[in-house]
């Protein structure tokens, strides 16, 4: 995935935004992101990887997310997995 593709599939967050919100607003915590846009604030399958963006942003070693090797298809389709087996509902609208 790259900057511009959407890390939160249900309000459209893209991972740019978050890396932003994260170096300007330096959130202590990833549940703060949500102040980016309402990013992890659906159905919760963009939460860890917004927790590994926080964590990453803070450490100087190399990315912990996997989203450069995943294609948007891809992504998109591991989150509807995880919303079909019923552990999120995506916001209705
Ligand atoms: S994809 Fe971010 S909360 Fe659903």
């Amino acid at each position: 995935m790259d900057l511009d593709e959407n890390i939160c599939l249900c309000f459209h967050v893209t991972l740019r935004k978050v890396k932003k919100f994260i170096r300007l607003e330096k959130p202590i915590r990833a549940s703060q992101i949500s102040q980016c846009y309402g990013a992890g604030t659906g159905c919760g399958w963009c939460r860890p990887y917004l927790e590994k963006l926080l964590a990453e942003s803070n450490s100087a070693e190399g990315p912990t997310t996997n989203l450069e090797d995943l294609s948007p298809d891809a992504y998109a389709e591991l989150r509807k997995s995880y919303v079909d087996q019923g552990h999120g509902a995506p916001p209705k609208g």
